[in-house]
């Protein structure tokens, strides 16, 4: 998958196929896990010409009747139980938005059934499953998309792509962060899986999976090891029972030895200085934040800084988009499982390396990509 098939394939606007799409039958979806992501993509999908949403399942029935209202116009059917969406064999397309300890099972499932499937970041919090999903994914010959939509972005895809061109010579150094001003609500929507480590990963694989998948595309790789701390210093037992770190350091070694130091954390006051997130990329002419509103070059030898990328609007559902573009030209989608994977195993590598306090090396996962 080279980075320039894949700007190629993001950049083309939809509407330039508008024309050669308009006859294409609509394709029957369904999804899965109908909470707070699930109908963001539900929306999105309902925007699509050539989609027609046939089933929606989730556990709870609020939040079923709900998406079915929401999806009225297509009137689909619904269901508590996900296998039925598997076994339903009118379904051509799923979207899986579950907690993300079901990704992996459901994705194979609906991969095995013949289907295109679009699964939601992380696409697995357990090396071993996510072995497996890569393997049903390369077996088939339908759509996959990870839902790292950061990819999906114009102004990254620009910047990064200078980056590859050399604009900031050679990557030496990456310093990155994901901070935020308080944990997700304790009592929300999420709760009942979020801060509990066995359902979501923890904080670095459910969330901070974006901001490291947008690393290893500048990187174009993935880390060779990590080693790192974690702990709960601010939400302790908060939730009652809560497994997830709230605070964590880390460094990944990418292969020359390029290093990546990476901080998270849920308690960054809002006045203090230097929160939020940024991607810092230290090269040898000069220097990057690639979260930092308009990605902005600072070379050495005191040139005035280049604006990598201008601020603009982006479509709010590219990503989704790009899925339905993949089905109906037939071609393999640009974010497809080998990014997603190489998104989840590199949380994975740091959340492992936090939670065992020592070194832990890609290898170890036996995956090669
Ligand atoms: N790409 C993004 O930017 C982005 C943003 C938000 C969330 N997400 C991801 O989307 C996923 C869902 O997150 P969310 O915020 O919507 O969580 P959520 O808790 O709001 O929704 C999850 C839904 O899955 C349902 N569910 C649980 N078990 C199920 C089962 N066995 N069968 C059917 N439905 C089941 C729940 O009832 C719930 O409605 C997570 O993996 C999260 O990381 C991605």
């Amino acid at each position: 998958m080279s980075v320039n098939r894949r700007s190629f394939l993001l950049a083309t606007p939809l509407a330039a196929h508008a024309a050669t799409w308009q006859d294409t039958p609509k394709v029957p979806t369904a999804v899965i896990g109908t909470g707070g992501r699930g109908s963001y993509l539900l929306r999105g999908t309902l925007e699509q010409a050539n989609s027609k949403v046939v089933m929606l399942c989730d556990i709870k029935p609020d939040r079923l009747d709900r998406a079915a209202t929401t999806a009225a116009k297509d009137n689909p059917k619904t269901t508590t139980d996900w296998r039925k969406v598997i076994d339903d064999k009118s379904i051509e397309a799923v979207f899986i938005a579950t907690p993300p300890y079901l990704h992996a099972e459901m994705a194979i499932a609906a991969i095995k059934a013949g289907k295109h499937v679009y699964c939601e970041k992380p696409i697995g919090i357990k090396a071993s499953e996510i072995k497996q999903l890569l393997a049903a994914a390369k077996a088939s010959k339908k759509v996959f998309v990870a839902g790292q939509q950061l990819r999906s972005m114009t102004l990254l895809q620009e910047a990064v792509k200078k980056i590859h061109d050399g604009i900031i010579g050679d990557i030496a150094m990456v310093k990155a962060q994901r901070h935020a001003t308080a944990d997700l609500s304790h009592d929300g929507s999420s709760g009942d899986w979020f801060f509990d480590v066995t359902k979501g990963g923890g904080y670095l694989v459910e969330q901070s999976v974006h901001n490291l998948d947008l690393i290893n595309w500048v990187m174009n790789g993935h880390p060779e090891k990590a080693c790192g701390w974690g702990a709960i210093n601010f939400y302790k037992n908060q939730p009652v029972g809560r497994t997830i770190f709230d605070c964590g350091s880390m460094v990944f070694n990418y292969p020359k030895n390029v290093q990546m130091s990476f901080t998270q954390m849920v308690f960054h006051p809002r006045a203090m200085p230097m929160g939020n997130q940024y991607v810092q990329v230290y090269g040898t002419k000069g220097s990057v934040d690639l979260m930092g509103g308009a990605p902005t070059m600072y070379p050495f030898a005191g040139g005035a800084p280049v604006v990598l990328a201008e601020k603009r609007k982006e479509s709010q559902h590219a990503h989704i988009e790009m899925f339905y573009r993949s089905i109906i030209e037939n071609k393999p989608a640009p974010i497809d499982a080998t990014v997603g994977a190489t998104a989840a195993l590199t949380a994975i590598l740091g959340h492992e390396a936090m939670a065992k306090q020592q070194i832990v090396n890609w290898s170890d996962f036996g995956i090669a990509i």
